[in-house]
């Protein structure tokens, strides 16, 4: 089967404080966007990879792919105001009967777990990547605390892949019940369907502030240490 992405980059990187959008920030060679990109590309069956960007940055993005050579696979759509926006954007440009959903600062995934979590969507039309919680984690309600099971918490990744119109259901249904989830997938719990997790890798981190973009260099020099540079 064949998929579309929907890489999400429209956002400002409030909490990164670098003066500008996160997804030009430099790891090793290349901006981070590029590195999100790149298994993207290199999955033949992602048949497209819808960019979501904000209009302002229109310019600057179109000429990082050029000089990067992905215009052919990718398409760039205006984003909106919250994530949930952007997505919603993004599916309207989608083709494929699949669609993976995948943030734009999580530059680690690779084409090999694309692979898996596409032969889990084609069988379930709803899969996660998620990884076990490390950290005990504490339900807070004013001064009374409680200590969460951590054998059953995951912390949800992106990608996460869904039939087409399973996912536009949900996101529909959200919209017209002003329900904003955290994720696309909570969309989809949302309107009753199963979702099944996927158990993915720490290293596909999400780059969120300033101390992420040291961990990120790290794995980046450990990935690619094997390469020729
Ligand atoms: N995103 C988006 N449209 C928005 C908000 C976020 O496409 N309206 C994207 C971001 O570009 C990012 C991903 O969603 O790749 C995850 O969001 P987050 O890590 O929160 O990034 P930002 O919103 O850019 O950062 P911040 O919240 O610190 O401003
Ligand atoms: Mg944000």
């Amino acid at each position: 089967i064949t998929y579309s992405a929907v890489v999400l980059a429209a956002g400002q990187g409030k909490r990164m404080n670098a003066g500008k959008n996160k997804q030009f920030l430099m790891i090793g060679k290349d901006p981070l966007i590029i590195h999100t990109l790149n298994p993207f590309m290199n999955d033949s069956s992602c048949k497209e990879i819808i960019l979501v960007i904000q209009k302002n940055e229109q310019e600057q993005f179109k000429h990082l792919l050029q000089s990067y050579q992905l215009l052919s696979k990718v398409i760039l759509i205006d984003g909106g105001k919250e994530r949930q926006d952007s997505v919603y954007q993004g599916l309207k440009a989608v083709t494929q009967d699949f669609v993976m959903i995948h943030d734009g600062a999580r530059p680690f995934i690779t084409v090999k777990e694309l692979q898996q979590l596409l032969n889990r969507t084609e069988l379930t039309h709803a899969a996660i990547f998620a990884v076990p919680v490390t950290d005990t984690i504490k339900k807070v309600s004013g001064k009374k605390l409680e200590t969460l099971d951590r054998s059953v918490l995951w912390a949800a990744q992106t990608p996460q892949a869904f039939s087409l119109p399973l996912i536009k259901k949900a996101h529909q249904h959200a919209l017209d019940n002003h329900f904003l989830g955290t994720d696309d997938a909570s969309l989809v719990e949302e309107i009753g369907h199963a979702v099944e997790i996927v158990e993915g890798s720490y290293h596909n981190m999400k780059l969120t502030t300033p101390e992420d973009l040291k961990r990120a260099e790290a794995i980046w020099v450990e990935t690619t240490k094997n390469e020729v540079k």
